[in-house]
């Protein structure tokens, strides 16, 4: 088993991930968080909220709907750029991504290559020149490419029609731009100020099953930066985020330097309203692939907005009254990636003293639970009655788990596969001197605490 497919097992059998609407059989490339995973996912929003929003006094937050008037794709580009190539195979039915038919192709030959964005016809001569048979019958013998708007659509009211398009939001960093003029009026913040925005966002996405990868519907974390760009050079505000989202990705994430890497965008790939693109890339098991991006949007949105809904959305100077539309700098995160990423970084095999066990080495402030309490033995009243008492108290603080099942080696073992950092065992010398003994997750060393330090000792760890 690859650690892919351990990660699917593991996040099956122990309520992370769920298959969408798996008793009918699944809906392709859509997935349910379960107790443990809605969790976790979670502290990964809560994390970088923290991070990059409440830690900052000059980002703004926002909630926009899912559901935009269609003029704002119509003006950001995305009702005419938004597309990706497809081809299908006309003796299996495979539909595919020309673009990851070739890249795929190109990795199984152990050479990396990025063809996303060139044109069809390159697309097409590529296919044609290797000859690229279907993936999953070994034929060579597609339809011709065509191209695909990967934008959600829906129809707004009971009889869908042309006049009642609507689309589910394909980024959200449109509602930040189409109320850049409400925070102005309402919040008078002054350059360079970010408005952050965590949410859901869908794109009609044709994939060969990548797990939460790449999803029909996925969480999003972004936020734009706006400054003056005759005041603050770019590339500057460029730099200072890039370094930023670096930080959060090693620091909070917990992702090491190895699996992580930049890698800048060809002229072909990047978006059609960015002027430079980096992503961060983590070195999933099919390869390095994007985690992040951060993108120099220039003034492309807003001046977009402000042409096409007649609205002034230009800054004023406060010192010079001079009026213009700002700059931005996006940094954009995909959250179900990022515990993608944070699930295969914690997931370990140990043998010690002929014991083995798979343990969720999970930075300790993103676990879904910090604690487990356990009595002994459940049928020793005394026993379970004090460690009752341990658990409600640590409740009103920690999110803490309870088991009184099977022996302590089981519960342990249970415990290390979620990533709880800590174990609690009541035993029979709590009940003389008031101690208990906490297991470390990662080290399996127990030492005695004093119940009434247990919960300060929790908090410098989590510091
Ligand atoms: N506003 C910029 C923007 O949306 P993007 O690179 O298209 O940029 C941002 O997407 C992030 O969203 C990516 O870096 C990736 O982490 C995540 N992402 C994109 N498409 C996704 C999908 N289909 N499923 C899961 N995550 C996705």
């Amino acid at each position: 088993m690859d650690k892919m497919d351990k990660i699917v097992s593991l996040a099956k059998r122990r309520g992370f991930v769920f298959q969408g609407s798996e008793i009918y059989g699944g809906l392709a490339n859509t997935y349910d968080y379960g107790p443990l995973g809605v969790e976790l996912l979670r502290n990964i929003k809560n994390a970088w909220w923290d991070f990059f929003v409440t830690k900052r006094n000059n980002i703004y937050g926002l909630d926009s709907n899912i559901l935009m008037s269609p003029k704002v794709w119509e003006a950001s580009g995305h009702v005419e750029n938004f597309s990706d190539s497809l081809i299908d195979c006309k003796e299996c039915q495979l539909r595919t991504r020309a673009d990851h038919l070739i890249e795929e192709y190109f990795e199984k030959k152990g050479e990396e290559i990025k063809v996303e964005g060139k044109t069809e016809g390159e697309l097409q001569e590529i296919i044609n020149k290797e000859k690229i048979k279907c993936p999953k019958c070994g034929n060579f013998n597609w339809t011709e490419l065509r191209k695909f708007n990967t934008l959600f659509e829906t129809h707004i009211g009971i009889i869908g029609g042309e006049k009642d398009l609507a689309y589910l939001r394909g980024e959200i960093a449109q509602g930040m731009f189409v109320n850049f003029k409400n925070v102005l009026d309402s919040m008078s913040p002054k350059l360079p100020f970010g408005l952050a925005q965590s949410g859901a966002a869908f794109r009609n996405e044709i994939t060969l099953g990548k797990y939460i990868f790449r999803t029909l519907q996925f969480n999003l974390s972004e936020f734009e930066y706006f400054f003056d760009p005759e005041v603050n050079n770019w590339e500057e505000v460029y730099g200072q985020w890039k370094k930023e989202m670096w930080d959060w990705t090693t620091q909070v994430l917990g992702l090491s330097t190895k699996s992580i890497q930049w890698r800048e965008h060809t002229d072909d790939e990047r978006s059609h309203y960015s002027k430079k693109t980096e992503d961060i890339e983590y070195k999933f098991p099919h390869g390095f692939r994007e985690l992040y991006g951060l993108a120099y949007r220039t003034d492309f949105d807003l001046k977009n907005h402000m042409e096409k809904s007649g609205v002034d959305m230009r800054y004023t100077d406060p010192k010079t009254g001079s009026k213009f539309i700002p700059h931005v700098v996006e940094p954009t995160f995909g959250m179900d990636r990022s515990l993608l990423a944070v699930l295969l970084e914690s997931y370990t095999e140990e043998e010690k003293n002929g014991k083995s066990r798979v343990v969720l080495k999970l930075p300790k402030k993103l676990a879904p639970y910090k604690v487990a309490v356990f009595p002994l033995l459940s049928n020793k009243p005394e026993l379970v009655k004090k460690a009752e008492q341990v658990f409600s108290d640590l409740l009103a603080e920690y999110p803490v788990y309870w088991d009184d099942r099977g022996n302590i080696g089981k519960r342990y073992f249970a415990q290390d596969e979620i990533g709880t950092p800590w174990c609690v065992t009541i035993d029979f010398q709590t009940l003389e001197d008031d101690t208990v003994t906490v297991r470390d997750r990662d080290t399996a060393e127990q030492q005695r605490i004093s119940i009434d330090k247990l919960s300060e000792y929790f908090k410098n760890e989590l510091a």
